[in-house]
């Protein structure tokens, strides 16, 4: 092993490394290589150290065309970021995460390290923390894209429980999962807003989900839950979660370890952007600990993109702290929540539907999923008719149909259900 991954290690307490893949306890920043030695002749006179262009004076060569092109300062777009990500916006997202859940102001994190948005943050965590052969607990309605990044790309396999019990989220089914066999690690997803239902969970159940991890935990498990909030923030009814689990979980035990993946990419519409976060907290974490944590992340940030992209994360920063930004997401908010209003309205108004789909729980993100009530009416033969008959494209994912409303017009709302509940009836007359 690697000399600075053992200096590494050393700031981890023993249930943390237990909770590491190989990969990750070999983790560490290549502090000392070419990284550290240009970061030590910064602003020296002459400055022969690492691999961009300068020009006469000192500054960061560029085409002027690409330079005309963007809205920040050259010097904030052309050479590398860290690979940790640009500081003042890992500052700021902290700051961000804090006031969007209060919560967490009281709560030791770590600083969010930039990565190359929210997949590649998972595969981050993925390379942390899942071995071949490791188990992956998630509900069965998680986004199918875990399995490249999880089983493909890892070797772990992914094993589901049912994602609700009644109306509401499977607590109980994540419980057995995790007392499933003999005590050990545990690698657990949770991901609310959900990816394909639109599901967020109740404080009670919030509560509940950190009870039974906690639970886990007391009998000897070695707990990381990895946190995908791709979505955090569009809630849409009162009752719900509007903080992330993360708020609860971050300190919530020495044996459970809390990832929050998240980013710009939905949160703040600039999905080609390509800006996330991986921010850890458990209970008891010390700064030398949390900072080990943060190397091993930069680590596997610089072995795969080297850096996330500079330009796109001053763009952000520069945006973050505009005084009109809280006032274009508010904007964008409105548009998302009246689509979901309408989804609901549309519903509620047309009761026949029922005999046709039946709505999955829902109450937030970007979607909703349907399944046909009759017997036999495959989702993939009512996607088909729908695109071909109707002019209506959705997504059908194994037993259920997605719904993306963000992406539909509002006053489009009622046709597309229409339109659903026309093509079940064609399919269930074949
Ligand atoms: C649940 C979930 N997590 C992560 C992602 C990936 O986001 P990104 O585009 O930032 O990689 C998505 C994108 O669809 C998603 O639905």
């Amino acid at each position: 092993m690697h000399p600075l991954a053992l200096k590494t290690n050393e700031q981890l307490p023993e249930r943390v490394m237990a909770m590491l893949s190989q990969r990750g306890r070999s983790a560490y920043f290549p502090s000392a290589g070419i990284l550290g030695q240009s970061a030590e002749a910064k602003g020296a006179a002459i400055n022969a150290t690492i691999g961009i262009a300068l020009d006469d004076s000192g500054d960061p060569m560029h085409l002027p065309g690409l330079k005309d092109v963007i809205g920040v300062e050259a010097k904030d777009a052309f050479p590398y970021a860290p690979s940790y990500g640009k500081p003042a916006l890992r500052d700021q997202w902290l700051l961000m995460m804090k006031g969007k859940n209060p919560s967490l102001s009281e709560i030791q994190t770590s600083r969010p390290v930039v990565t190359n948005a929210l997949t590649h943050g998972l595969s981050v965590a993925a390379s942390l923390f899942a071995d071949p052969g490791d188990t992956l607990i998630t509900p069965d309605r998680f986004w199918g894209n875990y399995r490249l990044i999880f089983e493909h790309g890892f070797g772990a396999q992914i094993d589901t429980y049912p994602t609700f019990s009644g109306s509401g989220y499977n607590v109980s089914g994540l419980r057995e999962k995790l007392l499933d066999g003999a005590p050990g690690k545990r690698l657990v997803s949770l991901n609310f807003p959900n990816n394909p239902t639109g599901y967020t969970c109740t404080p009670g159940e919030g509560e509940a989900i950190r009870d039974v991890l906690i639970e886990a935990a007391e009998a000897g498990n070695d707990v990381v839950v990895l946190i995908d909030d791709a979505y955090f923030g569009l809630v849409y009814e009162p009752g719900i979660m509007t903080e992330s689990i993360f708020s609860l979980l971050a300190d919530a035990h020495p044996g459970i370890l809390a990832v929050k993946i998240d980013g710009a990419t939905k949160e703040d519409f600039a999905w080609g952007y390509r800006v996330g976060f991986l921010t850890f907290g458990y209970g008891g974490s010390t700064g030398p600990a949390l900072a080990a944590l943060e190397d091993k992340t930069a680590g596997t940030v610089r072995g795969s993109i080297s850096n996330a992209a500079h330009v796109s994360q001053s763009m952000l920063l520069t945006a973050y702290q505009s005084p009109d930004y809280d006032k274009w997401k508010s904007e964008a908010f409105a548009v998302m929540a009246a689509r979901y209003t309408a989804v609901r309205k549309t519903l509620n108004e047309n009761p026949d539907f029922a005999d046709r789909f039946e709505p999955m729980p829902f109450n937030s993100g970007y979607f909703l999923c349907v399944r046909p009530v009759a017997a036999g009416v495959e989702p993939e033969a009512v996607r088909r008719v729908l695109l071909e008959r109707f002019d209506t494209g959705v997504i059908a994912t194994g037993d259920s149909i997605r719904i993306a409303f963000s992406s539909a017009p509002a006053d489009s709302i009622p046709t597309l259900f229409a339109n659903i509940a026309a093509a079940v009836d064609l399919v269930a007359a074949r």
